[in-house]
């Protein structure tokens, strides 16, 4: 049990060092991330994965986790809207 609770302290830390060429960790990829990189080549423009590419592949992942949820047309709140004043 204490070794869950280790383990679980630090997933929630983030600081583990994904892109080795340049020390990037999780968190200040996530913070890229969160600040508008988009793409591979977007994270690579801030230093990130711009080496060896080893990385990409947990690159790409962290970037898919991180994108919007696309949203269907019929469903989407402001369009039931409009169609429901029509
Ligand atoms: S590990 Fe990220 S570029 Fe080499």
């Amino acid at each position: 049990m204490r070794v869950l609770r280790l383990s679980l302290k630090y997933r929630k830390v983030k600081n583990v060092i994904v892109c080795i060429c340049r020390g990037a960790s999780e968190r200040q990829i996530q913070n890229a991330i969160d600040a508008g990189a988009s793409t591979l080549r977007e994270l690579q423009r801030c230093g990130i994965g711009d080496q060896c590419g080893s990385c990409h592949v947990s690159l790409r992942t962290m970037l898919a986790a991180s994108a919007p949820e696309p949203v269907c047309p019929a469903h989407a709140p402001e369009l039931t809207a409009v169609s429901a004043m029509a």
